[in-house]
């Protein structure tokens, strides 16, 4: 017989069908028994009555976590028994036949909404904190949210493009993590910090408007709105200004938390606008939380913050960025660029876009001459040769013809650990990280064998 989803039991009333899933728990009163059946729509009630399905229930010791196929009628429930907090609420199904499809040894937790255990042992067993509905509508969401970018994207003609995974590396803040070469001794790629040259290097290819759902890797210390592998929503589009981006991105969020998260509230349309300056000075910040209410869960206050410093003093005493090298100063800035001077005062066209106090995403119009970005790496105070091999090839690239251009990349974990009320974006990655970087459930970072070293041409130090 055809599986129907619990949820979907509601209209089958008086009918006989089957349902498949997990035993979310087992009651026994007496001679008879009930099971509540998770699956992927909700739960439903399956009431056993028959003494040999009762006996077999026992021999076959089905319990929590059980795979079943239950077949049996539908039927209404009585107004008062009617339990509103599922989507099968109003009916339960009269077992007549069940098929343990996999047995299952007790959990090392009891799959509820409310755990009491601690977060490790959720990692541990990630599978299994996976079956709770509260995990498995937060990826739900994820997935329709990612849905909708893609659909309001594309049909503003931005091109969804893959950029590699191995890669060179590049300065964008963090650290990279390295792929060693077997085919090139002593040589290794870096994975992707973000999609940034690769993106650039597509306006100068002439696709205009650029969206890629990327994994960024940085080697960083992870914290609540942190992990080494996240995920961007990034962007990038020629012949723009920095209003362009700005506006683009400001009517996809209201769009998208319109029509998907209707229960928020956005406190503030269009986005508050504010300078680096503003910011540090009236909220010590560049994050500032402007929510009204901040017990109000639904509250989202957005603000962009803008006319960051291009240049800051690095350990070593050098200039360093401090948010992208590949970024334009403010027009009014670009002859003190070319000429190296009042170099602390230059600003940046960097705009980072702000939510409750998170910085969920961030970008800049772009150096789009090779001669003003070649500046930007020499009051770094990178050597002609340094320049050469670290960005040799973007800067050659420049020299063919590049339109001006810019984009943004926004932190999508964040924006998902805002929309889903979770207090860290481990909540809304199905496979986290660790604070310290581990993987419990598959056991990694692993020991790398004698025999893989010697493959990829390292010795263990
Ligand atoms: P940036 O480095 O600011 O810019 O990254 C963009 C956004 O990505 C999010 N983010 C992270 N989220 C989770 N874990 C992390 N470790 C992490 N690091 C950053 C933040 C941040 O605002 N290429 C540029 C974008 C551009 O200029 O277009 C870039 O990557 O929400």
């Amino acid at each position: 017989m055809e599986r129907v989803l619990n949820s979907e039991t509601v209209k089958h009333i008086g009918s006989k069908v089957s349902v498949c899933g997990w035993v979310q728990t087992r009651r026994d009163h007496g001679k008879i028994v009930f099971l509540d059946m998770r699956d992927t729509s909700g739960l439903l009630q399956v009431v056993i009555f028959d003494s040999t399905l009762v006996k077999q229930i026992e021999d076959q010791t089905i319990n929590r976590e059980y795979v079943l196929s239950v077949t049996g009628t539908v039927a209404a429930r009585p107004e008062k028994l009617v339990n509103d907090k599922i989507p099968s609420g109003t009916v339960e199904l009269q077992c007549e036949k069940i098929e343990v499809l996999s047995a299952a040894e007790f959990p090392p937790f009891e799959i509820e909404e409310e755990l009491n255990v601690d977060e490790e042992m959720r990692m541990k067993y990630r599978y299994l904190d996976l079956r709770r509905p509260t995990m498995l509508n937060r990826f739900k969401l994820r997935s329709k949210v990612l849905q909708f970018i893609r659909n309001w994207l594309i049909e503003k003609e931005f091109v969804e493009v893959d950029t590699p995974m191995l890669t060179k590396d590049t300065p964008e803040g963090a650290r990279e993590y390295i792929v060693p070469s077997r085919l090139q001794p002593g040589k290794g790629y870096a994975l992707p910090q973000s999609p940034q040259q690769f993106k650039q290097l597509l306006m100068v290819s002439g696709f205009e408007k650029y969206f890629q759902i990327a994994k960024c890797l940085r080697d960083e210390d992870p914290r609540g709105d942190r992990q080494p592998e996240f995920t961007q929503l990034d962007m990038e589009m020629s012949f723009v200004e920095q209003e362009d981006v700005m506006k683009l991105n400001e009517a996809l969020l209201i769009d998208l938390i319109e029509k998907l998260a209707p229960n928020k509230h956005i406190q503030t349309k269009p986005f508050p606008r504010m300078t680096y300056a503003e910011a540090m000075e009236k909220y010590k910040t560049d994050r500032p939380d402007l929510r009204v209410n901040k017990d109000d869960p639904n509250e989202l206050a957005f603000c962009w913050v803008v006319d960051f410093p291009f240049f800051e003093k690095s350990d070593n005493g050098n200039w360093t960025f401090t948010h992208n090298p590949f970024s334009a100063p403010v027009p009014e800035n670009m002859a003190d660029l070319m000429e190296k001077k009042n170099i602390p005062d230059i600003k940046t066209t960097q705009y980072d876009i702000v939510l409750n106090g998170f910085e969920i995403g961030g970008g800049s119009i772009r150096n789009h001459q090779a001669s003003a970005l070649h500046k930007v790496f020499e009051i770094m105070g990178l050597t002609e040769e340094l320049i050469e091999k670290k960005f040799g090839h973007m800067l050659k690239a420049f020299a063919y013809g590049t339109p001006p251009h810019g984009g943004i990349a926004w932190g999508f974990d964040r924006l998902m650990m805002l929309l889903t009320d979770t207090p860290n974006i481990r909540e809304v990655i199905a496979f986290p990280k660790t604070g310290d970087g581990r993987d419990l459930m598959m056991g990694a970072p692993s020991i790398i064998t004698d025999e893989k070293l010697k493959e990829l041409h390292l010795k263990r130090s």
